[in-house]
């Protein structure tokens, strides 16, 4: 259901990127966008998060001793709210801090919209 929804929303979203880019040509000294989270550009980024978090729809199993929270279908604002919190240092779990500090702004938008997407 969700994936036929996202193909059909495909050409507004690359309508929209094309946008993005002409506006951001013509307003480069402009203040910064607010982000909007883009689950399609996360499907480039999720590569290093399946090794624990698990494929789409499952819990992780990735290392066993871990209890490994499922985030797939995990609401948007409390996935980048916890993303920002690990990289504040608000929440201190060492893998998840090392990873959340490495990601961008836009990168944790796009995991929250990528997962938040998934059931
Ligand atoms: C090394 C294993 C590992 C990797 C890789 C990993 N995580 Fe995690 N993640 C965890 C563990 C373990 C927790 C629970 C930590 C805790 O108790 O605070 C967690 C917690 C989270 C939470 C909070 C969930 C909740 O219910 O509060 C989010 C969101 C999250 N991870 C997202 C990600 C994303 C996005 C990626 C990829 C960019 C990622 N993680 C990569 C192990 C991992």
């Amino acid at each position: 259901m969700k994936l036929s929804i996202t193909k059909r929303a495909l050409p507004a979203l690359a309508a929209l990127a094309a946008c993005a880019v002409v506006g951001s040509a013509a307003a480069q000294s402009a203040q910064p966008a607010t982000i909007t989270g883009n689950a399609e550009a996360a499907r480039d980024k999720n590569s290093m998060c399946i090794g624990c978090h698990g494929i789409p729809g499952y819990k992780a199993s990735f290392p066993e001793v871990y209890q490994v929270p499922m985030i797939a279908g995990q609401n948007a604002k409390y996935i980048e709210a916890a993303l920002k919190e690990y990289a504040s240092g608000a929440r201190s779990h060492p893998s998840m801090v090392g990873i959340a500090k490495s990601l961008s702004e836009q990168d944790i938008a796009d995991l929250a919209a990528y997962y938040s997407s998934l059931k």
